[in-house]
């Protein structure tokens, strides 16, 4: 028998013993296997009701809860009063974040938690909270997303370019563009403390929004010259964030549409930030294609987003963003292995992985060409 056939019998049998009820009451029971069978039963708790911490946490940040603690500890009724909640709204959302780890009661008042503290400091991932009701919608009927096969709901509409490459005017990436600019500096952040930089002299950042990828990498790296690449509606906006930034003389801002038009040549640092899971393997192998021949000869790409099976944050890959692209209606999460192969396959010489910080943010391969 194949080492596989071995496991299936061993798991089978595991299987078995775990859902006999006999052996659920038994192991709660015994001193012994009690703390494990406690730690179990919270652990399949967690999965049966997520969704509705997800949702005091929506409920935390749109009613402004969060703001309202930061600066000091308020009584429930100046809750209601900041939030437009009645009172007994208000207790109710205070103890349910209590017990979440956003809220923390300090005798009849409350103020921040950890988790609420941590989020105050990362205004992107309010950001990302705020944004989820159009995946909270799209996910109300997993089944039925699953059979169509993805797309067709309030993500796809999100994202204008998930469903139609290349689409999307002015009024239509206004909100994912400000909500990438908005979480932005966290991922920055990663590449940052991994991949040296300085060691380039143009980086070119492909898919790059409204620019806050070039704007915080250049601001460490004084002597790099810095530009992006998007559509025209996104790069507009990176025109205007740019010039505020006073950047205006240091970075160049090329549009187009990466499925169409070939990338700008004369840069030694090629970046693909959050891009790559966006978009199915047809359009992804393309892109890399693309890259691979508007890059010099030693010219490097980075490949910056979180990706599939990460160690300590395997949910966050199949689970989240597994669902997460599938309405949105393209794209997937992959492994460092298979976007490592589609480099290879794309002609680049070489392609690795460099270790992050926080990998449940974001990961970095690079490769040469
Ligand atoms: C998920 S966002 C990431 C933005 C930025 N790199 C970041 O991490 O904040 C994807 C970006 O790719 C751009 N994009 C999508 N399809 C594109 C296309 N066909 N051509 C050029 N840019 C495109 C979007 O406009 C958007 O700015």
């Amino acid at each position: 028998m194949t080492l596989d056939g071995w496991r299936a019998r061993w798991l089978a049998l595991r299987n078995r013993v775990l859902a006999s009820p006999a052996f659920q009451r038994g192991a709660a029971r015994f001193p012994l296997t009690r703390p494990i069978a406690r730690r179990r039963a919270r652990a399949l708790f967690e999965l049966v009701a997520g969704f509705t911490y997800s949702q005091t946490l929506f409920a935390c940040v749109t009613t402004g809860l969060i703001d309202a603690l930061a600066n000091r500890p308020l009584a429930t009724n100046e809750v209601a009063a900041r939030t437009g909640l009645p009172e007994p709204g208000a207790d109710r959302l205070l103890k349910a974040a209590t017990a979440i780890g956003v809220v923390e009661r300090v005798g009849d008042r409350w103020t921040l938690g950890k988790h609420g503290a941590a989020l105050r400091g990362n205004p992107g991932i309010a950001a990302m909270v705020a944004h989820h009701a159009a995946l909270y919608t799209d996910l109300a009927d997993p089944v039925a997303l699953l059979q169509r096969g993805g797309g067709g709901g309030a993500l796809s509409r999100y994202w204008s370019y998930a469903e139609s490459p290349g689409a999307g005017g002015a009024a239509e990436v206004a909100a994912y563009s400000r909500l990438m600019a908005a979480s932005l500096p966290m991922v920055a952040e990663q590449a940052l403390a991994a991949y040296p930089f300085a060691r380039h002299r143009r980086l070119l950042d492909v898919g790059g929004g409204e620019g806050a990828f070039v704007a915080a990498i250049g601001a460490r790296v004084p002597r790099l010259s810095l530009a992006l690449f998007d559509l025209p509606a996104v790069a507009a906006r990176a025109r205007e964030s740019l010039a505020a930034a006073g950047l205006t003389d240091r970075a160049v801002i090329h549009e187009g549409d990466f499925t169409r038009d070939s990338i700008p040549q004369g840069f030694d640092l090629i970046s693909l930030v959050r891009i790559l899971h966006d978009h199915d393997d047809e359009v992804a192998n393309a892109l890399l294609l693309r890259i691979r021949e508007a890059l010099p000869p030693g010219g490097r790409l980075l490949i910056v987003e979180p990706m599939a099976q990460t160690p300590g944050a395997g949910p966050a890959g199949d689970a989240y963003f597994g669902f997460y692209l599938l309405a949105m209606g393209s794209g997937r999460p992959r492994t460092p292995r298979e976007i490592i192969s589609m480099l290879h396959g794309a002609g680049f010489r070489s392609g690795r992985p460099i270790a992050t910080d926080l990998p449940l943010i974001a990961r970095v391969i690079v490769a040469e060409r």
